[in-house]
């Protein structure tokens, strides 16, 4: 009985040591599997995996050097919301263009080299007798804010051309300039429509309510979310693909093409791994982030997980608990 229990607890032992080693090579030194080692991997609660980075060396190139201020990441002057890596996105949370008088209204966004998606992103604009256009282009006229009283606009949740319209924007723009205007005469000044708005902003996360009206983010001085594609580089997938020190992804992945308006590439793990694809080389032991699922135990996109601690043999818990501690501590 009592040499059960050692060769139960020697085995056991064994099997710990095998998964510190495991643990430690997904995971070595200061190395979180999402940033670079020795850089920071989130600001406030957002995660910012490579190539994204703050701070020198911890980024692939310029377009993806971000800053953490006070705890929010900051692309430029835009604050980041999130970064997916699996399907090359970034949301930013930008400003609006609002009118509340007869004066239209303008606002910029400038990506250097990202492009606003335009299969997750709408152009929307809220208000009575309100006229938008993106880029010199007015595609929401006169008619689509069609509300001569305000119980025409009383169909909260759908945007549907009462108080509050949408429409698609042009593929790969770098530049978005949002314009609003209210149109004059009024086709019913003692309407409650103080003021209209107008902005590019992530269909899913954008749902209309009447009381919008009468005031949507602090008269339009608060932010929407965008969905920003991103890409590496200005080559394709067949282009680094023979020039194997410039490209990005590291072992086991895949090159994904940007799309037509979308010079670049993007990298996600083959079928069956998972982890951050960019992290080529981490040290002497680590070559490529992107692990074989079986040893993950999730999916997630900020990285391949240390696979559980093998279980404990099922009898005699308490004395293993304690050998637990001591290999611990
Ligand atoms: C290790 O990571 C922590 C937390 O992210 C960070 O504060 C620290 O500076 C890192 N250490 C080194 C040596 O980079
Ligand atoms: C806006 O209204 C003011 C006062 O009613 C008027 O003086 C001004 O010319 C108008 N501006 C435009 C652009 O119509
Ligand atoms: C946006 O507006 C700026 C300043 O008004 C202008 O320089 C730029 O050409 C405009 N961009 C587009 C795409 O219309
Ligand atoms: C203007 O709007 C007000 C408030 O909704 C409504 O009572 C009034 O009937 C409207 N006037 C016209 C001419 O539609
Ligand atoms: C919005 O503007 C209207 C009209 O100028 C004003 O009465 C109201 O107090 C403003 N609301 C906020 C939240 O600033
Ligand atoms: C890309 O452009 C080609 C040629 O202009 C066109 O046939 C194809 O459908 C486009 N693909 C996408 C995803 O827009
Ligand atoms: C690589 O692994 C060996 C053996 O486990 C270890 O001695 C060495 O320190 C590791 N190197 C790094 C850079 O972690």
């Amino acid at each position: 009985m009592a040499s059960l229990h050692v060769t139960l607890m020697f085995r056991y032992l064994v099997l710990l040591l095998i998964w510190l080693q495991l643990a430690s090579s997904v995971f070595p030194s200061n190395a979180s599997g999402v940033s670079k080692p020795n850089c920071i991997d989130h600001c406030g609660s957002v995660s910012i995996p490579y190539p994204f980075g703050i701070g020198a060396g911890c980024f692939i190139d310029e377009a993806f050097e971000l800053e953490c201020n006070n705890g929010v990441p900051m692309y430029g002057n835009i604050p980041v919301s999130s970064i997916s890596l699996i399907d090359g996105q970034m949301t930013i949370d930008i400003l609006i263009a609002s009118s509340c008088s007869n004066e239209s209204d303008e606002n910029s966004l400038t990506l250097s080299k990202f492009t606003v998606s335009n299969t997750k992103n709408k152009l929307i604009s809220i208000g009575c007798d309100t006229l938008v256009s993106i880029n010199g282009n007015p595609p929401i006229g006169e008619g689509c804010s069609d509300c001569t009283t305000n119980e025409d606009a009383t169909d909260d949740g759908s945007c549907n051309g009462m108080g509050c319209c949408k429409t698609s924007i042009p593929a790969g723009l770098r530049q978005s300039n949002v314009t609003v205007e209210r149109e004059y005469p009024r086709k019913n000044m003692s309407l409650d429509n103080p003021c209209s708005y107008a902005f590019v902003a992530e269909e899913d996360s954008f749902r209309f309510s009447s009381s919008y009206l009468q005031d949507f983010k602090n008269n339009g001085t608060g932010r929407v979310r965008v969905v920003v594609d991103w890409t590496i580089g200005s080559e394709t997938c067949d282009e680094v693909a023979t020039e194997v020190t410039s490209n990005a992804c590291g072992p086991n992945t895949v090159c994904i093409p940007g799309n037509n308006d979308t010079q670049g590439y993007r990298c996600n793990c083959k079928s069956g791994y998972a982890g951050n694809p960019y992290l080529p080389y981490v040290d002497a032991n680590t070559t490529g982030y992107c692990q074989e699922t079986v040893k993950c135990n999730d999916n997630s996109i900020s990285g391949c997980s240390i696979p559980p601690p093998p279980p404990l043999p099922s009898s005699e818990i308490s004395p293993l608990i304690k050998v637990n501690k001591i290999v611990a501590g």
